[in-house]
């Protein structure tokens, strides 16, 4: 073999292996990115429509707590797949419903009426009747679901529980 076509053959060698690294470099690249895709796809699978009574339940100008079956539940959940939740009926078919844990670390928050006020008995967080923050640690206001007045119900895009870094 000549030194000009070993050259060749070594230069056809070293191209095929740079090629065959640089697949494997892609591979390993591509492989946590399509995994976070279909996580997030995957996440937006766990939300569903579901109706929480009458519009009737919830006189308008006043907030009343509400609850609905989680949508994605197996039998043996019992009763910590209902979950609660407050709607705002401000007149006019337009509504809040906020999720009932309490933006710091979860606890359930109450309403308070009298001071229009929803507090947390946790640590004395404090949120104003349109769910925004008003005191204490929350770093933030009560999580909102996505609401439909459908007829005469009102429906919520409910499921996945909202945390910091997955807001309803
Ligand atoms: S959990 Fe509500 S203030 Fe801490």
């Amino acid at each position: 073999m000549s030194d000009e076509s070993q050259a060749s053959s070594r230069r056809k060698f070293l191209m095929r292996t740079g090629i065959a690294l640089n697949v494997v470099a892609a591979s390993l690249i591509a492989v946590p990115v399509i995994g976070y895709i279909a996580a997030a796809l995957r996440k937006r699978s766990y939300q569903a429509w579901v109706s929480l009574g009458p519009m009737s339940s919830f006189p308008a100008g006043e907030t009343r707590l509400a609850t609905y079956r989680n949508p994605f539940t197996v039998p043996w959940d019992g009763r910590t797949a209902d979950v609660a939740c407050w709607v705002r009926n401000m007149g006019a078919s337009q509504m809040q419903v906020f999720a009932v844990n309490c933006a710091h670390l979860g606890c359930p928050v109450r309403w308070f009426p009298e001071s229009k006020l929803f507090m947390c008995p946790c640590h004395g967080g404090v949120y104003y009747e349109d769910g925004s923050r008003a005191s204490g640690p929350p770093p933030r206001g009560l999580f909102e679901y996505e609401y439909e007045v459908r007829g005469d119900e009102l429906w919520v895009r409910g499921g996945q529980m909202p945390t910091l870094a997955n807001p309803v």
